[in-house]
């Protein structure tokens, strides 16, 4: 994340410019911190690396949907990959408009699918066959006609962290491909839908751009398909999962690059040039990940038997990636002390054995009141946060040129108590 970096003169790190106590200092702690910047270098990366073919990034704003960076990528010209009803009506609030909207997930309700028609979006990602009959039939009734997509299963290993893989590489996503191609004469049939798309997600943090190549390709040759039977197929969406470096990695990642033209290859190897498909993918890690990071400070630090412990007012409740998956965060002091570094538990106040951000870090002294930060938090931090220990959430702001704005006040206890109680 090469926007964090140590400014010299000041002797901290700063971000964009900015120094990181001065945050520290008028908004509190913990806080989520993101740069303006580096969400729209991101999204320009992205974007670049699928020219010149047709294509539209619709960011998964499951990473971090909140409303100032869904309005700032909408503003470049993203679209959204949306979950759920609430997500839908976020991202149409924040501007992006519905024809680049894509609806994904497994159990989208009733009432999700009739918003979603009505608001006319791109396409709905279907995922079983009971969801084709329960769109057709809410289509019908609206006298519409569903624009969707297939999301199908090609079966291909993302070559991922297996904390990762476990959550998103259930059965439960996708249809199995033989399951889409019986269900194909039916769609096509149908005056109620709209095959406009065939969808792949492999998984978050693909290792390589290799995995990705040949997923789509599968995917392309039978979209292939879909077309002969005669289905209006105008977009291949290859999913999200483009990584970032979270600092522990043995080797580096492809470049972004690579993966862009790892999806026009595996088009072409399955025969699919012809179809002039617009390619749609849905990165949301990589739009924001490395945007982000999360100013917490030392509250304690606390020796017991031959373990540090540096207990920090950051937890599991503003990142929970260590506590679900074991993920690693880079977690570094805003102002280096000079000293030995020696191995710590960074660990936040919540009642859990498991609330922790670090194990075992190499880290340097660290003194009551220091600031730390946690690195690449930008996606999957605050959207993933939780009032558990009736824990308020965290402040949040952006960094933009050289000035930053609170985008969410720190909640008060008194907002955490239940409305109706
Ligand atoms: N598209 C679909 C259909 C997805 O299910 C996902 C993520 C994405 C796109 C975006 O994936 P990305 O580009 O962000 O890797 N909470 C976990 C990640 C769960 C991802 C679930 N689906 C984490 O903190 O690593």
């Amino acid at each position: 994340s090469a926007h964090f970096v140590h400014d010299e003169d000041e002797g901290e790190l700063a971000i964009d410019g900015m120094g990181l106590s001065t945050i520290a200092e008028e908004v509190g702690t913990p806080a989520h911190v993101y740069s303006a910047s580096a969400i729209e270098r991101a999204y320009r990366a992205i974007d670049a690396s699928l020219a010149p073919a047709k294509h539209m990034v619709c960011y998964a704003m499951k990473a971090n949907g909140h409303p100032e960076i869904l309005r700032l990528l909408a503003s470049l010209g993203a679209g959204a990959d949306v979950v759920s009803g609430g997500e839908l009506y976020w991202a149409l609030a924040a501007g992006i408009p519905p024809e680049r909207i894509v609806f994904s997930g497994v159990g989208k309700s009733d009432a999700e699918i009739a918003y979603a028609l009505d608001a006319g979006i791109r396409a709905i990602h279907v995922e079983s066959e009971p969801e084709i009959d329960v769109i057709e039939a809410i289509a019908r009734e609206k006298g519409v006609t569903a624009r969707i997509a297939l999301r199908v299963n090609p079966d291909v290993d993302p070559v991922t962290h297996p904390y990762i893989a476990t959550g998103i590489h259930g059965t439960k996503f996708g249809l199995e491909l033989d399951v889409a191609r019986r269900l194909l004469p039916r769609i096509v049939e149908s005056d109620g839908l709209e095959l406009e798309g065939i969808a792949c997600h492999i998984g978050s943090q693909i290792g390589g751009a290799k995995p990705l190549e040949d997923a789509v390709a599968i995917v392309a040759a039978f979209a292939k398909e879909c077309a002969e039977a005669g289905a209006p197929i105008r977009a291949l969406d290859a999913g999200g999962g483009w990584p970032i470096h979270y600092g522990d990695e043995d080797a580096p990642y492809a470049p972004w690059n690579a993966f862009g033209a790892a999806i026009r290859a595996g088009i072409e190897r399955g025969g699919a040039s012809d179809l002039d498909l617009e390619i749609v993918v849905e990165p949301g890690r990589a739009m924001v990940g490395d945007a982000g990071g999360i100013l917490t400070r030392v509250l304690y630090v606390k020796e017991q038997g031959t373990k540090r412990f540096v207990i920090v007012d950051a937890a599991m409740t503003e990142l929970l990636r260590p506590s679900l998956y074991g993920a690693y965060h880079a977690i570094v002091p805003v102002r280096a002390r000079e000293g030995d570094v020696t191995a710590a538990d960074i660990v936040g106040p919540v009642c859990e054995t498991g609330d922790f951000l670090a194990l075992d870090r190499p880290l340097p002294p660290v003194q009551r009141g220091d600031l730390l930060l946690i690195r690449s938090t930008g996606a999957y931090g605050a959207a993933m946060a939780t009032r558990y220990n009736a824990r308020p959430l965290a402040a949040e702001v952006i960094v933009e040129g050289d000035a930053y704005r609170v985008i969410r006040e720190r909640e008060r206890v008194e907002d955490l108590y239940p409305r109706g109680a």
